[in-house]
């Protein structure tokens, strides 16, 4: 098992910046998610660490060696493109096979390497299909066999399942995660979907414009984003600015008076971050103690598990809430119009910076 670290790692084009300030140190056998909107630079450090992109400054280290000056086939690194990039005009066992003959691999071994990848990602009998044949969630499984027939320090995956259809991503999501294990293979698996990231990560790396902007466990940033724009990232869709009046007190811009059991009183400008499924939307009165007000339901939608409402409070305040469907045991959907209360307990609610 190999240790990456990245040491103010940077990638200038001419007069732009993909990539800056970047420092991730990346345990042995583990799973490291990039993760952050389109442009952020996710694809650049990647290729960064795989070699395909001269950094502009800083250094890469791979099991303590420093590997930055290599070319992408001396570092010994797995690579699946988000594209497959198979080639079409070679089977599936010759695409494989490509990166073992590269390394002057002897035949009797590249073809008892290449069944063994094969059968690892339950391909054995597709070997000599070529990749048009084959269905995306198939193609994706010989990308991945050609990753790790090399027998791999390092796993780096971008987007490998964004071609893949919802019931194939969850699957092939497991399976990667499987593999990943059970082979020790320290990895890093590029995505811009929270939820991917969250449900494969040991620790996701949120990028913002070519920086690190939270890099923790999932539950870390789920639980505490550090800032407005890591907050929207997971999913927080209620974000209402105002001060921080005393300990434990947040006025928002509309006026309302908010508890928080956090005590901290943020120095800059913040917002109260609330996630929709800690608040509560019901025609009877709230829990003593808990934040509280009047609401009208604007819109009720059917999420399946949830009900989604959008609802509008007597100030004008727009909020989103996310309440179980009474067949699993929550209450009476709420008709669009009603008027209810809303509330969350003062453990609900987090301060972030504005930024
Ligand atoms: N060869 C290049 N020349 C100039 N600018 C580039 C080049 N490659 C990438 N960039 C720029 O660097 C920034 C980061 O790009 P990158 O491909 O790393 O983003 P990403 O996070 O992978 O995005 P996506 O989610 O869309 O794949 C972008 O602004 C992009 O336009
Ligand atoms: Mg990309």
């Amino acid at each position: 098992m190999t240790e990456i670290v990245l040491q103010d790692l940077a990638k200038h084009y001419d007069s732009s910046v993909a990539v800056e300030h970047m420092s991730i140190r990346i345990a042995p056998g583990e799973l490291v998610a990039l993760l952050g909107p389109s442009g952020c630079g996710k694809t650049t450090t990647l290729r960064m660490v795989g070699g395909f992109v001269d950094v502009s400054s800083g250094r890469i280290l791979v099991g303590g060696r420093d590997v930055t000056a290599l070319p992408p086939n001396r570092r010994n690194m797995g690579f699946v493109f988000q594209n497959y990039a198979l080639f079409p005009h070679m089977s599936v066992a010759e695409n494989v096979a490509f990166g073992l003959q590269m390394r002057k691999t002897p035949k009797p071994e590249t073809a008892k390497r290449v069944a063994q990848a094969l059968a690892r990602v339950k391909l054995a009998s597709f070997a000599d299909r070529l990749p048009k044949q084959l269905s995306g969630g198939q193609q994706q499984r010989v990308a991945l066999a050609r990753a790790l027939v090399i027998e791999p320090d390092v796993l780096l995956l971008d987007e490998p399942l964004s071609n893949l259809d919802a019931t194939l991503r969850q699957e092939m999501k497991i399976e990667i995660r499987q593999l990943q294990q059970s082979l020790g293979l320290t990895t890093i698996f590029v995505t811009h979907d929270q939820d991917e990231a969250m449900s494969v990560a040991d620790r996701m790396v949120l990028m913002r414009q070519g920086r690190v902007e939270q890099m923790g466990t999932p539950g870390d940033i789920f639980e505490t984003p550090c800032s407005r724009f890591a907050a929207e990232f997971m999913g927080v869709t209620n974000l209402f600015p105002g001060k921080a009046a005393a300990p434990g007190l947040f006025v928002l811009d509309d006026g309302a008076v908010v508890r928080l059991a956090d005590a901290a009183v943020p120095s800059g400008p913040c917002s109260l971050a609330l996630r929709p499924e800690r608040i509560e939307v019901s025609a009877a009165p709230p829990a003593e103690g808990d934040n509280s007000f009047h609401a009208m339901v604007e819109i009720a939608t059917y999420r399946g598990a949830l009900i989604e409402y959008r609802l509008r409070s007597q100030r004008g305040l727009t909020m989103i809430a996310r309440r179980p469907t009474p067949a699993l045991g929550g209450p009476a959907v709420l008709a669009p119009g009603a008027t209810v209360h809303v509330s969350w307990p003062i453990t609900a609610g987090s301060l972030v910076p504005e930024n």
